[in-house]
């Protein structure tokens, strides 16, 4: 743990045996009121992992399940920097994650989810969470499959799933693979910061998973099908259903046709 406080942004790490989840813990210790910012929150076993929606998330030993604890600068909470900050986290994840396996494409699929061959090796979800004095924190919780192997994965995850041990047949250290997480993660909230979205916005489309593909999104209590055509400025997707051009900017996608 001293490595992370030595090469990274870190300020501080909560590191725990066992939690039921590492991002409900860092909204403890946000409503106590303790934890200094940029902090990590970390655990070898996470057992209430939590997904996006109602899903919740699989952990085994050999994952990685950490929450960084940001305050975002007053700059990037207007609606659409601050929706796009986990975006920006789910680029960096994909780098990272990518260093790790030449030759094997690493996607992007929206808004959060980091794929290999369309499998879900990288989850990540935000939160936001008002502290003492209604201060303003960003929550990002990430779940990484790296030393597990598939059949240690429960039933219903084993045709989605899949692990860098999976994909590579050795084991990899997860200290170091966090490390790098955060080094690129620092690297590109910064770039971030100075110049907005649009970077990562059109560097997306050379991984985005589901570039021209047929997607349905469900959005408030309906559904709209068309082809994707990318990310919109504001981060949301963009949309082509029946020559219209449309933005949703939340909702669940899924592939209807390749
Ligand atoms: C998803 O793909 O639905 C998001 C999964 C996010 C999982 C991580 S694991 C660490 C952090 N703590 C949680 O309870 N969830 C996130």
């Amino acid at each position: 743990m001293k490595a992370i406080l030595q090469q990274t942004f870190i300020k501080k790490v909560y590191y725990y045996p066992q939690l039921g989840s590492t991002n409900q813990q860092a909204i403890e210790l946000i409503r106590a009121g303790v934890a200094p910012v940029p902090s990590l929150v970390i655990t070898d076993c996470q057992t209430r992992g939590r997904g996006r929606g109602h899903n919740s998330w699989w952990s085994g030993v050999g994952s990685l399940a950490f929450t960084v604890i940001f305050k975002p600068a007053k700059s990037s909470l207007s609606v659409c920097r601050f929706s796009t900050i986990p975006l920006v986290v789910g680029f960096s994840l994909r780098r990272t994650i990518q260093a790790y396996l030449s030759g094997r494409l690493v996607t992007l699929k929206w808004p959060n989810d980091i794929l290999v061959d369309g499998k879900k090796i990288c989850g990540i979800l935000c939160e936001n969470e008002q502290g003492y004095q209604k201060q303003h924190y960003l929550l990002v919780g990430i779940g990484i499959n790296v030393n597990d192997p598939r059949n240690g994965a429960p039933e219903e995850l084993q045709s989605v799933f899949v692990s860098l041990y999976e994909l590579l047949g050795v084991k990899n250290d997860k200290e170091e693979l966090l490390i790098n997480c955060l080094e690129n993660m620092e690297m590109d909230l910064r770039r971030f910061s100075g110049e907005g979205f649009l970077y990562f916005r059109d560097k997306w489309s050379d991984f985005d998973y589901l570039l021209n593909k047929i997607i349905s999104i469900n959005y408030e209590s309906s559904v709209a099908t068309g082809k994707y055509l990318g990310l919109s400025e504001s981060g949301g997707v963009l949309i082509d259903e029946d020559g219209q051009l449309n933005e949703y900017i939340s909702g669940e996608v899924k592939v209807v046709r390749d």
